[in-house]
């Protein structure tokens, strides 16, 4: 699987997360142009502590939900923290991942040989440079924003172009200066995804929850473009106040039995209670 530099609209890549068929069906029909089923869900969906906790399993059963939602747009699946130590790993959870039917997979970090060995085998990879959450890095320094002197933007400069030539389609760049990401869009032929390393790249990614508003990270990058949570609690809060006060079910919501039937069950109720 190849990827332009721009969209199918020729406009920026809009890739957001997705870990449900409803959430699938509804990135489709919003004018998503790809659907990643992040590791994020650990954490958005499952309740886990962070994404170190989700496993292959977790990741499969979530990448067929996402799949089931929507046949239009290409789907890209998080190979989960631990499931790609080894060139033959790395493939052995790709081809797990694949039965699910989505098109590519991503994985965290310059790992050139095993990008190598899972494109070879004609499975798409998608790269996540920057910022890795999976990585210990990542647990010490929560957040931080990386590449920011010279030395440090050079090397991930390098580790892009490796990712690149080791046969990635895509690169996903998180949480690095405006101007390395630009310098590192402008530099590869792939597309260049960023998520908090400004507008200058080649499309954005965002958590769905986190631009639903569903969550109140103090993160810069990050905006809220929606208030779901503030919308679903209200929802459930007047489900809730009119179950107590009878309100809901009314009768135009309610089945009856056929009326021919109606004095046969009244009669039989009567006779039982007596
Ligand atoms: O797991 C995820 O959702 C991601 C995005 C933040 C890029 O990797």
């Amino acid at each position: 699987m190849e990827f332009s530099k721009k969209s199918p609209s020729h406009e920026a890549w809009v890739m957001v997360t997705a870990y449900d068929a409803i959430m699938s069906r509804d990135a489709a029909s919003a004018g998503a142009d790809l659907i990643l089923v992040g590791d994020s869900l650990g954490r958005a969906i499952l309740g886990y502590d962070g994404v170190n906790e989700v496993t292959l399993d977790d990741m499969t059963h979530h990448c067929k939900a996402v799949v089931r939602g929507n046949k239009s747009l290409p789907i890209i699946g998080d190979l989960p923290d631990g499931s790609y130590e080894t060139p033959g790993m790395g493939l052995k959870s790709s081809q797990q991942l694949m039965t699910t039917g989505i098109n590519t997979v991503k994985l965290e970090g310059p790992k050139y040989n095993i990008i190598k060995h899972i494109t070879s085998n004609h499975i798409p990879v998608v790269a996540h440079l920057g910022y890795t959450p999976q990585t210990a890095d990542a647990e010490a320094n929560p957040k931080k924003v990386r590449a920011q002197d010279l030395q440090t933007a050079t090397e991930l400069l390098e580790q892009s172009l490796k990712v690149q030539e080791a046969g990635a389609c895509m690169l996903v760049i998180e949480m690095v200066p405006r101007e390395v990401a630009k310098g590192i869009a402008e530099s590869l032929r792939i597309p260049v995804i960023g998520i908090g390393s400004g507008p200058d790249v080649d499309g954005q990614v965002l958590v769905c929850t986190d631009l639903w508003g569903d969550h109140h990270f103090p993160f810069k990058f990050l905006k809220a473009f929606g208030d779901l949570q503030k919308n679903r609690t209200e929802a459930l809060h007047h489900y809730s106040q009119a179950v107590k006060e009878g309100s809901y079910p009314e009768d135009r919501h309610s089945f009856h039995i056929k009326k021919s039937e109606l004095s046969n069950w009244l009669e039989k109720l009567d006779k039982k209670e007596q």
